[in-house]
């Protein structure tokens, strides 16, 4: 499939040219700034390199560089320009070109920051091929304050700004061409039909990269990795674990295990539905847990907006998806594994060595030797899979692997953003509800306790999750946002409850908006809500006195509290 690779120089936006460039149908993957051109000629698809954004300066001695031989790559063996593979530069990439090919760069005495007009020089209308179509005078959004002050030789300059002369540059001969702008946000208004002109017209890479192509390589990918073997998968009940267990079932059917492990530490009557969807065996429904059906339980069940909602979607459903389920009731042993525990990142690792230990005991039970995630792109950016992305938490669907684990690993969506994962849900037929499933953190419950998790605690997260949850539904929110959960804090505060004095504990009600789980906001719920939700909560649920809202966006925050 055609594709086009973004180097990674270390650029906030830097994923997001490569988002772009899908929602134009053609696939792009982002690799490391050092990768070399032998690499990159590996690539027997590769139609067009994109350099990134990135915050140094390319006249600084250590600021990431690629090779210059980059510039001239080649399709086949020929050097001729005619099979050149276009260059294009965006601020730090438009500046290095610039650099390497013998032009100078210089720190500008005034930087621009924020939307500025482009004017495009020559104008006669039409545009010329990387500019095509545009005004002579766009609005582009900048954050830059090097500048390119002369280009090198066969360089021709096509647009300027007032602080930025060289604001576009073209080698046509060569194909490589620079903008000092950010095409990829949205505030550069026609941003998205630069990067067309450049990857569907000047690369002429085909749009191939629909759900259907998609499933099709995915499938192939299974097909020889996986091959006659048996294979476990880790499902939580979110839309990636399901569509990969789906999508896995479909090529090696029965030889795959599908495991839910109940950590404790999972949503609200998690477990029963997803014995209902995915088990073959759909009428024996595990009783729930005893531990979960002291405090507060029946109460819920009696809502008429509860469990009952789940038995009536699954009468509708029409097909469990025949996975081999296998439920494991662990609650114990992770609550028994996670006493005493504070700090966030040993919880996370703690985890993540339990469930393969699970793993393994059902894998050496089943004869398997594959463990199979759901992880996405998403999740791998934050765990650090770049050389300037730097590992924030040990995120993974399970946690936090440890090193030394006996099933080989094999994520089939690692490639693909969420939104993505989302359409091919779609076309494999994935219940809707679960499509529209808000995610939850393969440590579930676990990183929304602070301090010691206890399972009273867990059970005040989860109800209390399950009411902001309900209430978001009633008010047509739940889809529109990307998360809405709560956090218990480990400190208790004064209150006033039925004319006496109160000290129990706070709850953080945190709602959230994204679209790919890189940056979010919180969401600016009305009011009523918010006071319906707090009132919920501190009337059902005894442990709780009061309840605050969240207005931490990410950065600098994190969506999960751990
Ligand atoms: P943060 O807290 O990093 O979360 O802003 C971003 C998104 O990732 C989810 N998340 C996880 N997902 N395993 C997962 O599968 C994990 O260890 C993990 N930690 C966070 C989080 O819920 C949010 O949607």
């Amino acid at each position: 499939m055609d594709k086009i690779i973004v180097l990674d120089f270390g650029g906030q936006y830097c994923h997001l040219i490569s988002r772009r460039i899908r929602d134009l149908g053609v696939y792009s993957e982002v690799m490391p700034a050092f990768t070399t051109k032998e690499t990159l000629e590996k690539n027997p698809d590769l139609k067009g390199l994109i350099l990134s954004g990135g915050a140094a300066s390319v006249y600084d001695k250590n600021s990431p560089k690629c090779e210059k031989e980059i510039l001239r790559l080649t399709r086949g063996k020929r050097q001729e320009a005619r099979d050149r593979i276009p260059i294009l530069g965006i601020c730090y990439g438009h500046q290095l070109i610039a650099f390497l090919e013998g032009g100078n760069v210089i720190s500008s005495t005034v930087g621009e920051y924020g939307i500025t007009d482009l004017t495009m020089l020559n104008f006669v209308g039409q545009g010329f091929s990387l500019t095509k179509g545009l005004k002579k005078t766009e609005k582009v959004w900048m954050n830059h304050k090097d500048i390119v002050k002369e280009l090198p030789k066969n360089y021709s300059t096509i647009a300027s700004t007032k602080h930025s002369r060289i604001a576009v540059f073209a080698n046509e001969t060569d194909k490589i061409y620079g903008v000092q702008f950010h095409p990829e946000v949205t505030h550069t208004e026609n941003g998205t039909k630069i990067l067309k002109n450049f990857v569907i017209d000047i690369c002429k890479a085909k749009r191939e990269w629909d759900a259907s192509h998609i499933i099709n390589n995915i499938k192939q990918e299974i097909k020889e990795k996986i091959g006659n073997r048996k294979a476990v998968i880790a499902l939580s009940g979110g839309v990636d674990s399901s569509t990969a267990a789906i999508l896995v079932k479909e090529v090696i059917g029965k030889n795959l295990f599908a495991v839910y492990v109940d950590t404790g530490l999972m949503r609200y009557k998690e477990t029963e539905l997803m014995q209902e969807i995915f088990s073959d065996n759909v009428t024996t429904r595990l009783a729930p847990a005893k531990s979960r059906q002291t405090w507060n339980d029946r109460k819920h069940e009696e809502k008429q907006d509860s469990f009952s909602r789940f038995r009536g979607l699954s009468r509708l459903r029409g097909k469990s998806y025949g996975l081999n389920l296998k439920i494991v009731h662990a609650e114990d042993r992770f609550f028994k594994a996670l006493k005493g525990v504070v700090a966030p990142e040993k919880k996370r690792k703690i985890i993540g060595k339990l469930f393969i230990d699970i793993f393994d005991e059902v894998a050496i039970k089943e004869n398997a030797t594959v463990l199979i995630q759901g992880t996405i792109y998403s999740d791998r950016i934050e765990s650090g899979i770049t050389k300037h992305s730097s590992t924030i938490k040990s995120h993974h669907n399970v946690g936090g692997l440890p090193k030394e684990m006996k099933l080989e690993l094999y994520e089939p969506l690692r490639n693909l953003y969420k939104d993505e994962v989302r359409k091919l849900a779609a076309k494999v037929g994935l219940r809707k509800d679960i499509i529209k499933r808000h995610v939850f953190p393969g440590p579930g419950l676990a990183v929304r306790i602070i301090g010691e998790i206890t399972p009273q605690k867990a059970e005040i997260v989860r109800q209390s999750s399950y009411i902001v949850e309900q209430e978001l539904k009633k008010a047509n929110l739940y889809e529109k946002v990307w998360m809405a959960f709560t956090v218990f804090l480990s400190i208790k505060s004064v209150g006033i409850q039925g004319d006496a004095r109160s000290y129990k504990n706070p709850l953080v009600v945190r709602i959230i908006e994204s679209k790919d789980a890189m940056t979010a906001n919180f969401v600016k719920i009305p009011y009523e809500i918010l006071e319906r939700i707090s009132t919920r909560i501190t009337n059902e649920i005894s442990e709780v006195n009061r309840v605050v809202y969240d207005i931490s966006n990410k950065p600098p925050a994190t969506m999960e509290w751990e």
